[in-house]
């Protein structure tokens, strides 16, 4: 970089920590003056990570600390790196989680808070949390829980991590077990003060400032100018001269133009040193707010300002807070200014309707001069005459006082509450004549309609001199319907859902400007209708609470042996403090080259030909779109990604088949049909009273770890050795196919896996062949080769949970008894085998005892990526329809859900429909003591109770109970090795098959040795898995990683410990470390393998019948939600799982898997949406289009017990594996919500025996509970009575 007419750029001394360059792309210098923080500094701080580059994911959050001339004061606030553009750092100092604390100084309260709460898995997303926490607490030293809750809106999702704390003060914590824990106030730890810890930002931020006010900053890169004016007269100057340069403040919007869209603009303007544009000022008008005002800022100035000022003025005000709330996520709101809002003007932008319908006025400045325009809908949707001229600024803007007869309301609807774009928003501005219900003037604007926000003026100016009553909302949904088009084949579809959010707004602002008029003069207006109330309000996100209460161990246990305490992650502190090194995170080695890779962006199944400039590669037949074609390599990312844009393919363009339906119809399948038949199901359909049959869909899911995909491989020079270090699940299959893909013997290639970023069964098959194509131009070039997947091409390439398709028939008895099921399935298998064929058919009795059962299963081959593995493996979308069709039977014949489950539940000993014996007690006891601890029958009277009282808002609560499958159906799955070395020390080394996904198996391996050898914690270490040391290690998958791989380390310590034991019984008070050298000495070897044979499973397809897992884990979920019937959003009041653990080796680790997988199966049966186009084109790749649940999708109430007293004879100390098993839960939410909407269709005299797909959408659930706004959308322009059925009260 040019730095010849500028100070430099980022001056160490300037720095708290150190420079946080982000995992990613380390390597990267270039000259790119714009690029943003974590693709550009080439230092090697591990802590930053990159989860997503684009903003959605909050892992690459720092804290900024700038000095602020207006207020005098030092500024801090967490912000997203990675769209940090380094010049805008100039003056500022940078915070990464290596500035915070680290295990070689000392760590940071938080840090330690974190790790011994159990706050992180695989430990991905952690820093970013810590540092969101410590700008919060920079700012707020003791903040509430609100304040804390909204710090972690920034895109954390507690899928993997787990976002929960014992709640008890960590440093009460050491060394003590708790049997027992409520989640509590989890900041006031007792002694602790914060700022005791915190280092103070070490330069003189403010002298610097000063210093740089009258000097102009400009960085030269190869293709871009920065440049950073210091006055407004010189930015004017600048604008002039450059008038298509953007003025980037936050850049969140122009830094995804660039990142996304490939904009590029040659010269950047950044005015964030001109005080002009950061003025606050109380005018008699109202707020003048300068346009640099970062929206957290905004916030902040609001907020003082509502509570100064008399309620009447601060409408508008209010408004804008409400949307302050949600609108993404803290980082963003700290980076994104005012007026970079209000130019970049998105449809969904949230704040732009409430300025307009407030009247707000820009103030401009140019060369020419200053002027005032309105901020207007003209100048929303870039009408040339209503907008800013190329040479103009926004210096500030006036958002005015509201007056007493305004009423003014701000509505949003997205896929998640917070830190999602709106569907739909909406501003509202009715002003009255003085002290009638006259309308003086309306305003009514949306956004999410079109490409920009819309108005609907004319219905507006038709409705001036109305009364505000019942007709004149009637005639007002009536025009803005005919006004605001949405044509059916919108951009986004949800086309009819969008239009009846247009109405469902206009009537929950008609009702509150109702209730408000009656306020403000009791004696004139009528009440409004006590049912109806409940339109009015929104969901709050209230920060969770919960209990999580397991069995204390055995009191005659040793005190030393760790085996079923809550003991912390074995890297809880290093993912804290960012030491924990993950694949990217490795340190470039010399001469590595960056691999990059061109996917088809066609479904086709035909030959496209590769081209480059000047030749063709290679002519490939493609079946998705996302199959990789071909890779680049070159000396930086930047010019591998350059060069795959290069490549060019021609396609020959045939119709794909995308859909199961699809697949059926042309009759493309893998595999054959599989079968599993019991009883004699024709004699089961002619015994029953009644026969319902019925169909569903069930979507699939993204993964969504955190960590991409990332390998990098290091040729050794020598006999074709290659180090391989991979985020795979799966090191032999690595290790395999580069092997063969090279023509050369494994016994070269060395597989390595320090940890993962999390993973969910979406790295077990796919990191090969990224693993493949490294080592062949590794192998090729003889340089090292890294290849780390951007967010988008690893959701593209990977894959995703397999969509499912059932129809069922079944066949019940009056009194809800089920004789019969013939159930018919599906799943879209994708375009290669995969692992898809395993288990379609094998989970679909879920809980349910069916005498007469017929379940036949097909995976149906389409041109979409090959699907994958996903935590539950088929059982999640098994469960749901079985659930759903014996929800279907409690609908028919009337009877409440629970006792329909209560009476076809598995009992006592059983045999599952393939024969497999197994003891149904445990699921008796779960479903009892949840249907106790939940207080289920009080609370569904609660809520029967309450949904009498609101006709808008309803609440629903569901039990549902559990049988999953953990392990695979054939034995050599299970088997697992281990080898466990002791050094002379008495240092003990144990390395295993296994892969630490953020799962806790290396911190259960350490427990298992330290209980079979004797030997505290501390004196064992776990490195890495590594085809080195144990070799053929299978898939870490299947909830039976850390039994099967814990079984092998038991092994070798035995082992160990057998051999030492003539030496011990020697010297019986001697210490290990004695006898460890005794044992040397006697020339016995201090190393021993282990090996766990396997359970034994199988399954005869042609008989039908198998001993298809070893074991079963049964649980109980009750979940409670409340609906809102006119947007579809829901709250998740409360969650009860009771889940049969038996000796859980280590309850904090369990614990955090059920609690992680449940909050995974909300995102699936109630949010994460895949998107494709009619030609097999993925929509959703990335945080900003895909949505998977946040901290506000957790239960306000979220409690987990252990069953007590139970034992898994089978499996390592009797526990039971807890990784996947918690997902299918999370269908207790999917089913509390149908209840709900079953109560909304019956109050209304709708049919109640609905269909649902999953996911269960806000679009779902608004359009499901039909009402006159849905009906008026579908029949437009007929119209019918606006209000519901006459009520009282
Ligand atoms: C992850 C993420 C989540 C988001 N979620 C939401 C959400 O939920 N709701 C929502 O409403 N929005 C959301 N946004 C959008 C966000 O509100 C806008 O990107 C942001 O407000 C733009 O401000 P900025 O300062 O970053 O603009 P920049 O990117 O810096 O600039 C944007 C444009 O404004 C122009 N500009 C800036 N200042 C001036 C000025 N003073 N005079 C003239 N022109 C100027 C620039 O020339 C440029 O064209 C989200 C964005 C991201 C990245
Ligand atoms: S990497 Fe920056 S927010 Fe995801
Ligand atoms: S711990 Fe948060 S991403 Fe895994």
């Amino acid at each position: 970089m040019n730095t010849e007419n500028c100070p430099p750029l980022l001056n160490t001394s300037q720095m708290t920590g150190d420079l946080g360059g982000g995992n990613a792309n380390k390597r990267e210098m270039e000259n790119q003056a714009f690029s943003s923080l974590t693709t550009s500094f080439a230092v090697c701080l591990t802590g930053t990570k990159k989860g997503c580059g684009i903003g959605g994911c909050g892992a690459c959050t720092v804290m900024i600390s700038t000095y602020d001339p207006v207020s005098k004061k030092i500024l801090h606030y967490p912000a997203n790196s990675c769209l940090l553009p380094i010049c805008s750092l100039h003056g500022t100092a940078v915070t990464t989680v290596e500035g915070v604390g680290s295990t070689k100084t000392r760590i940071h309260p938080i840090q330690e808070r974190l790790a011994k709460c159990h706050g992180s898995q695989c430990g991905f997303c952690t820093p970013g949390m810590v540092m969101s926490m410590y700008a919060l607490l920079r700012n707020h030293p003791e903040p509430s829980m609100e304040q804390i809750t909204a710090a972690l809106d920034g895109g954390f999702e507690p899928t993997c991590c787990q976002l929960r704390g014992t709640g008890q003060c960590c440093l009460d914590q050491e060394g003590g077990v708790s049997s027992s824990s409520d989640r509590g106030d989890r900041v006031r730890c007792r002694g602790l003060n914060y700022f005791q810890f915190t280092k103070s930002v070490l330069f003189p931020l403010q002298r610097m400032a000063q210093e740089q006010q009258g000097r102009t900053l400009v960085f030269q890169g190869e293709r871009t100018m920065w440049i950073s004016p210091a006055s407004l007269r010189e930015l004017l100057e600048l604008k002039t001269k450059y008038p298509k340069a953007p003025v980037v403040v936050g850049n969140t919007s122009v830094g995804l133009d660039m990142k996304i869209g490939g904009v590029h603009h040659p010269v950047i303007l950044h005015p964030d040193r001109i005080s002009e544009l950061r003025i606050v000022n109380n005018t008699n008008n109202g707020l003048v707010i300068g346009a640099a005002c970062r929206l957290a800022q905004l916030r902040d100035i609001l907020m003082k300002a509502v509570s100064g000022l008399p309620e009447e003025k601060t409408k508008i005000f209010c408004a804008l807070l409400q949307q302050l709330r949600t609108l993404a996520g803290e980082q963003i709101r700290s980076l994104a200014s005012l007026g970079g809002h209000i130019v970049s003007r998105g449809s969904t932008w949230d704040l732009n309707p409430v300025l307009a319908v407030g009247n707000s006025v820009l103030n401009l400045t140019s060369t020419d001069g200053k002027r005032q325009i309105p901020l207007t809908d003209d100048f929303l949707s870039g009408c040339k005459n209503a907008d800013i001229k190329p040479n103009e600024i926004i210096v500030s803007v006036l958002i005015p006082y509201s007056k007493k007869d305004d009423f003014v309301s701000a509505f949003r609807q997205a896929e998640r509450r917070k830190n999602a774009l709106s569907i739909v928003n909406s501003a509202m501005r009715v002003l009255f004549k003085p002290g009638t219900n006259v309308i003086m003037d309306l305003n009514i604007l949306y956004g999410g309609i079109g490409s920009t926000t819309v108005s609907a003026r004319k219905s507006c100016q038709k409705l001036v001199g109305r009364q505000w009553n019942e007709h004149m909302l009637g005639e007002a949904c009536r025009l803005v319907l005919g006004e605001i088009f949405l044509s059916p084949s919108a951009p986004g579809g949800k086309v009819e859902y969008r239009r009846a959010l247009l109405v469902s707004f206009l009537f929950k602002f008609y009702l509150q400007v109702l209730h408000g008029l009656k306020i403000l003069d009791p004696s004139k207006y009528p009440d409004l209708p006590k049912k109806y109330m409940s339109a009015l309000g929104n969901f709050e996100c209230r920060p969770p609470q919960g209990r999580q209460v397991y069995q204390d161990v055995d009191p005659e246990q040793p005190p030393q042996d760790p085996v079923g305490h809550p003991i912390m992650h074995q890297s809880g502190v290093k993912h804290a403090t960012g030491e924990a090194v993950y694949c990217d995170d490795m340190h470039p080695i010399d001469g590595e080259l960056s691999l990059a890779v061109v996917k088809s962006s066609k479904a086709v199944p035909v030959e496209p030909s590769v081209l480059t400039r000047c030749y063709v590669l290679g002519v490939l037949q493609v079946i998705c779109v996302g199959q990789i074609i071909c890779a680049v390599v070159a000396e930086s990312d930047i010019q591998a990604k350059r060069g795959a844009e290069k490549v060019k393919i021609q396609y020959e363009e045939l119709e794909p088949i995308l859909t199961i339906e699809d697949a059926i119809k042309h009759n493309s399948y893998i595999g054959k049909e599989k079968k599993v038949e019991k009883g004699n199901i024709e004699k089961g359909f002619n015994s029953a009273d009644e026969i319902i049959e019925g169909e569903m869909h069930i979507g699939g899911q993204e993964h969504f770890y955190l960590e991409p995909n990332s390998v990098l491989v290091v040729p050794r020079g020598e006999d074709n050795e290659m180090d391989v270090y991979s985020s795979t699940q799966y090191s032999s299959n690595v290790q395999e196919l580069v092997a063969s893909a090279l023509d050369i013997q494994s016994n070269k290639i060395m597989c390595h896996i320090k940890r993962v970023g999390g993973a969910f069964g979406g790295k077990i098959t796919k990191p090969s062949y990224f693993a493949v194509i490294a080592a062949v131009a590794a192998n090729k070039t003889g340089r090292p080769v890294r290849f780390i997947l951007e967010r988008h091409d690893d959701m593209l390439i990977v894959g995703n949970r397999h969509p499912f398709f059932g129809k069922y028939k079944v066949g019940f008895m009056n009194d809800g008894r089920i004789v019969a099921a013939d159930i018919q399935a599906y799943i879209n298998a994708g375009c290669t085998p995969d692992e898809s064929e395993m288990f379609i058919v094998l989970k679909m009795d879920n809980a349910y005892k069916i005498p007469n059962f017929r379940v036949r299963g097909r995976a149906c081959k389409t041109h979409l990526p090959s699907n994958t593995a996903f935590r539950g493996f088929g059982f999640p979308q098994s469960g749901l329809f079985a659930e759903t069709w014996v929800t279907a039977v409690a609908t028919q014949t009337g009877l409440p859900p629970e006792q329909v489950r209560d009476m076809n539940m598995y009992e006592g000993l059983n045999v599952t429909p393939f024969k497999e014996q197994f003891d149904a007690t445990n699921l008796r006891k779960c479903w009892t003591e949840c249907l106790e601890k939940s207080e289920y029958y009080s609370r569904k009277t609660a809520a029967e109770e309450f949904n009498k009282q609101n006709y808008w808002k309803k609440k629903g609560i569901a039990i549902i109970p559990m049988k999953f499958t953990a392990g695979f159906n054939k034995t050599f799955y299970h088997q697992a090795a281990a080898l466990v070395h002791i050094y002379k020390d008495g240092s003990v080394l144990v390395t295993h098959g296994g892969v630490e996904l953020g799962q806790g198996i290396h911190t259960k391996m350490l427990q298992v040795a330290s209980r079979e050898l004797k030997v505290p914690l501390s004196y064992i270490h776990l490195c890495e898995t590594s085809t080195t040391t144990v070799p053929n290690a299978l898939i870490t998958a299947g909830s039976v990683g850390s039994e099967t791989n814990g079984k092998a380390v038991q092994d070798a310590c035995q082992i160990l410990r057998k051999r030492l034991e003539p030496i011990i019984q020697k010297n019986p008070e001697g210490k290990w470390e004695d006898w460890i050298k005794e044992a040397f000495q006697e020339s016995i070897s201090l190393s021993a393998t282990g090996y766990f044979k396997g359970y034994v499973t199988y399954m005869n397809w042609e008989k039908e019948e198998g001993h298809a897992f070893p074991y079963f884990i049964f649980g109980v979920a009750c979940s409670e939600v409340e609906i809102d019937c006119l947007t579809g959003d829901h709250q998740n009041i409360r969650t009860d799982i009771v889940m049969d653990a038996c000796f859980s080796i280590n309850p904090a680790v369990d614990i955090g898997q059920i609690e992680g997988g449940f909050i995974q199966g909300v995102g699936l049966f109630t949010m994460e949406e895949i998107k494709v186009s009619p030609e097999g084109k993925q929509y959703t790749l990335g945080p900003d289009t895909y949505k998977i649940p946040a901290v506000c999708d957790i239960p306000e109430q979220f409690n987990v017990y252990f069953l007590p007293n139970t034992r898994n004879p089978i499996a390592i100390y009797s526990s039971k594996g807890m990784g996947e098993a918690g997902v299918f839960l999370g269908s207790s939410v999917f089913f509390a919500i149908r209840d709900a909407i079953a109560s909304v269709r019956k109050e209304r005299g709708l049919p109640e025996n609905f269909t649902l797909n999953s996911p269960l959408t806000t679009e779902q659930i608004r359009m499901v509970c039909a009402d006159d706004f849905t009906e008026m959308v579908m029949n437009w322009p007929s119209l019918c009575s606006l209000w519901p059925p006459a009520a009282e009260g």
